[in-house]
């Protein structure tokens, strides 16, 4: 009887919110850049950021907004929106406390080190990166829990669309039928049940998008909190599923996962504060040690994207990432030398061999001597009392493990990839590393997410992330700089072409649309210049307090990404 009510009651609360809240999963078009005055959220996919619109015109504050984006991302961007992958949160509370959680999946407690070699001891990463040994235990659930206490809703209300979303479908885009069929084949292979991503011929667009069983487990952790997820049926379903195929994910990993708050990574940066994530994100320190590596140089004169301006931030990015590999991994479980990283005299030293005008050296540029297929996904919120809200989270590859859990309907991240799995063999990201991040039972695998704030006199001014593996940090540092130093508007900081380097590959990555001439300019000084396909699905809130509609969010126009507010 008492279930029926609660029952009745979320269904009630879910329609309410469905019906006041403009929320179409029928039929909607993505909106790329508003201008608004109160409050805004924006995310990968529209209906997500009407589900968190939704919340805050309720009466919920960012951190309630964020929780709902990201349960109804886990059902309407099923590629890297998530329940069984990860992520980390960074908040600017209005009463000016800042936070970082960590919800990053960890290493279960069978892994061992060398668990993706063969047997003469070469890197099978078709295993850290598909199927059931993939993943890491999932982080994402225990995250949005650990959140809760800032927000003013509880999670039943807050789970409802979601469900609501999962149990009666929405209608999926070009860009996502079309993922979907191009992971089609791997869902068949590896999933013995029929799985609700594949269905008979492809998908195309205008296609209803059903998920009946991740409706049921969204609603046993609306219902039973956290231990609807950790415990009980659906952990049982996660390791039933993993046993039978040879994963090593335990029900005691499962119950005994905990996201941790962290002391966010806080710099200033031409007089703005930043916010951002630490350990084990590389994120935070990758973004610190780049800004503060060029802010002494007058990066304004030099101008957007010419050759000298692409030039320093590509040194500083090499610089970064080669530190990346060496020495960065879970600091609970390695030492990391993080204060001398970010030490402003070792990081002047650094740039020390820079030389304008001449392509460096990933041969001779290694790491300072110190006595992302890419599919990730990224919520900016700001609410009307002045929360900030940065969320990034991911299954790490599109579609993560491609393992759907049998019974309950989600898919499992493969963030073991993550992890070095051999020193020196590059993960599906191209990116190398050593000791510092090697698997160990427990451990948390070393990121590349950067969810961020920056604030201008204490109050909100930039809310920004984005996906995209390595070139997460890159993005961010670009979207900053352009904002900061070039004076841009947010559209044109996240849409502009953006480039990127990451040590190794010494290879100098330009997006379509940048400049050619710079590009040969950056050839005659030596850089390998290779154009890859987009960098990055930035989504950003800029705030300018002194106008009336003062909040600028921008949704990334590299994808089907969009921005509410109002
Ligand atoms: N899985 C991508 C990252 O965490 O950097």
């Amino acid at each position: 009887m008492r279930q029926k009510f609660y029952f009745l009651i979320i269904a009630f609360v879910s329609n309410c919110l469905l019906v006041t809240a403009q929320i179409t999963p029928y039929h909607y078009k993505a909106q790329k850049d508003i201008q608004v005055s109160s409050a805004a959220v924006v995310s990968a996919h529209t209906i997500a950021s009407q589900v968190g619109e939704s919340i805050l015109k309720k009466g919920g504050n960012a951190i309630d907004a964020a929780i709902a984006t990201q349960f109804a991302l886990a059902v309407v961007y099923p590629g890297a929106g998530n329940i069984g992958g990860g992520g980390f949160m960074v908040a600017h509370l209005k009463n000016g406390k800042n936070f970082s959680l960590d919800y990053r999946e960890t290493a279960p407690a069978a892994a061992f080190k060398n668990m993706y070699l063969d047997a003469d001891g070469n890197a099978v990463t078709d295993m850290s990166q598909l199927g059931y040994k993939a993943s890491g235990v999932p982080g994402t659930v225990a995250g949005l829990f650990a959140a809760l206490p800032y927000a003013k809703f509880k999670m039943p209300v807050l789970i409802a669309p979601a469900i609501q979303l999962a149990e009666k479908g929405f209608v999926i885009t070009k860009a996502e039928a079309a993922s979907l069929n191009s992971a089609r084949k791997d869902f068949m292979e590896l999933n013995k049940e029929p799985v609700a991503f594949v269905k008979k011929g492809l998908w195309k667009a205008g296609d209803t998008l059903i998920q009946p069983q991740l409706a049921a487990t969204l609603k046993r952790i609306g219902k039973l909190g956290q231990k609807g997820f950790y415990e009980g049926i659906t952990a049982r379903m996660i390791q039933n599923d993993l046993k039978k195929n040879a994963g090593i994910i335990s029900l005691e990993d499962l119950k005994n996962y905990k996201a941790k708050f962290r002391d966010p990574i806080q710099f200033n940066y031409r007089g703005y504060q930043i916010i951002s994530m630490p350990l084990p994100s590389s994120g935070g320190i990758i973004l610190q040690q780049v800004l503060k590596m060029i802010e002494n140089k007058d990066v304004q004169a030099m101008q957007f994207q010419t050759a000298a301006s692409v030039q320093l931030l590509t040194e500083a990015e090499r610089r970064a990432f080669a530190d990346r590999a060496q020495y960065m991994g879970d600091a609970d479980f390695v030492q990391v030398p993080v204060k001398q990283l970010l030490d402003n005299t070792y990081l002047q030293k650094r740039m020390s061999d820079y030389v304008p005008g001449k392509a460096g050296n990933s041969k001779e540029t290694g790491a300072g001597f110190i006595p992302e297929h890419e599919e990730t996904t990224h919520i900016s919120i700001i609410d009307g009392a002045g929360n900030a809200v940065s969320v990034t989270t991911t299954l790490n590859g599109s579609y993560g493990s491609r393992v759907v859990i049998a019974g309950a309907g989600f898919i499992m991240n493969n963030e073991m990839d993550d992890f070095s799995i051999k020193e020196g063999v590059p993960n599906m990201y191209g990116a190398v590393g050593n000791a510092a991040n090697a698997i160990a039972p427990g451990k948390r695998m070393l990121s590349s997410m950067t969810p961020t704030i920056v604030l201008k006199n204490n109050k909100p001014f930039v809310v920004v992330g984005t996906p995209g593996g390595t070139t997460i940090p890159t993005s961010v540092i670009q979207s900053l700089v352009n904002i900061i130093d070039f004076n841009m508007n947010a559209d044109d900081a996240v849409n502009k072409p953006k480039f990127h380097h990451q040590w190794l590959p010494d290879i100098l990555y330009i997006e379509k649309g940048f400049s050619p001439a710079v590009a040969d300019s950056l050839r005659n000084m030596g850089y390998t210049i290779e154009q890859r396909s987009a960098i990055g699905r930035t989504e950003l809130i800029k705030i300018n307090p002194v106008q009336k509609k003062k909040i600028e969010a921008v949704a990334d126009h590299r994808g089907d990404d969009d921005a509410r507010g109002y």
